[in-house]
């Protein structure tokens, strides 16, 4: 973590909504998983972007290859998702859909039925350890495979959906934003729609997309991740907008990554201010904790200092964040019990 956060913002009970997992993997489990695999050469600052740093959107994705490497066994993944999950508990969530992209490993055995069921493994250990925090999980997309693995992605997810006792609730489409086109994998979005499975896509994380973010936009998603050139102001459109207005589709926003991954020019322009002004559902994420080196008690309190929020406004957006999540009502009425519960612990 880069700057020191006020205990406010870490004692805040808070819902984590955009998390990739191996995007969230903290330096201190990366030390172990260099120390496992020596052999690879891999250095702390090849998986990480520190205080002031900035990189391409493209160079960010070549982090994840180099993470991808890292964590490439059944038993790396055990342990990369328990580190995850204790963190985010740690940093007072009380609340967490993790994503990730089922991978297959020929040299390793590791399947992606294989690579969901450890996922489901870890939360299942957190959970029977008694770490405080609902984590479920959805599976993710990446959109560089193309059609025909978005499909089988969205069947392996709806097995796990119907097995999982609730723990796997939906689908992430996320990946290269300039690969590919959303064109392509809308009958897999659809078939995965259709089935029950909810829906966050990324949409919009580049300009020159509101082609495609609208026609996706008529499925319609259940949440958007970033949507940061959907507005006018930004070369997006009245019209998406309204759609996303009318659908009440609330956005999943990344402060950090977005500055980190210069597709914003710096928080104070950052799209949360155009949305959160509006009164739209706007969900503040990490997006990847470990490579933006960040938490979400940090994003919280940028947000709060860039945008010039009240304890109370930065109270509401957490707790507005309940009604977002992709679990069912009975577990929104029990986190929200939390929030009143903790109300006064927090505001002492
Ligand atoms: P994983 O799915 O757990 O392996 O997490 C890393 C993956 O998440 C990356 O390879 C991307 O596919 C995806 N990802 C992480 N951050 C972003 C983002 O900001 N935009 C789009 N995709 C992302
Ligand atoms: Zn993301």
């Amino acid at each position: 973590m880069d700057n020191e956060v006020d205990v406010f913002y870490q004692e805040l009970p808070k819902v984590e909504l955009h998390a990739h997992l191996n995007g969230s993997v903290s330096s201190q489990t990366i030390e172990k998983l260099i120390s496992r695999k020596p052999h690879l050469n891999i250095e702390h600052g090849m998986t990480a972007i520190g205080k002031g740093q900035r990189r391409t959107l493209d160079e960010c994705f070549q982090v994840f290859k180099v993470i991808h490497q890292l964590v490439d066994t059944e038993e790396d993944i055990l342990m990369v998702a328990i580190d995850v999950i204790k963190e985010f508990a740690a940093d007072g969530v009380k609340y967490l859909e993790l994503r990730s992209t089922p991978r297959e490993e020929k040299t390793t055995g590791l399947t992606k039925r294989s690579y969901i069921e450890t996922v489901i493994k870890a939360i299942q250990q957190c959970r029977s350890e008694g770490v405080d925090i609902d984590v479920r999980f959805l599976v993710a997309i990446d959109r560089r495979n193309g059609p025909e693995v978005a499909m089988e992605t969205v069947k392996l997810a709806e097995e796990f959906m119907l097995s999982s006792d609730g723990l796997v609730l939906g689908l992430d489409l996320s990946g290269d934003p300039t690969v590919g086109h959303g064109r392509d994998l809308l009958p897999a979005l659809q078939r995965a729609k259709n089935c029950g499975l909810k829906l966050s896509l990324h949409l919009s994380e580049v300009p020159s997309q509101l082609e495609e973010s609208e026609l996706l936009l008529n499925l319609p998603p259940d949440r958007i991740g970033h949507g940061t050139f959907l507005h006018p102001e930004v070369g997006g459109s009245q019209s998406v907008v309204d759609k996303v207005v009318e659908n009440k589709i609330p956005l999943e926003l990344c402060l950090t990554s977005n500055v980190k991954g210069q597709t914003v020019p710096c928080y104070s322009k950052h799209h949360f201010k155009y949305w959160y002004q509006m009164g739209h559902p706007s969900v503040i994420c990490t997006d990847d904790k470990g490579v933006f080196s960040t938490d979400l008690s940090q994003e919280y309190q940028l947000a709060a200092s860039t945008f010039g929020l009240s304890r109370e406004d930065v109270w509401k957006i957490s707790q507005q964040a309940i009604d977002c999540i992709f679990a069912p009502d009975n577990v929104k009425q029990q986190l929200k019990q939390k929030w009143i519960d903790l109300q006064p612990q927090v505001f002492k």
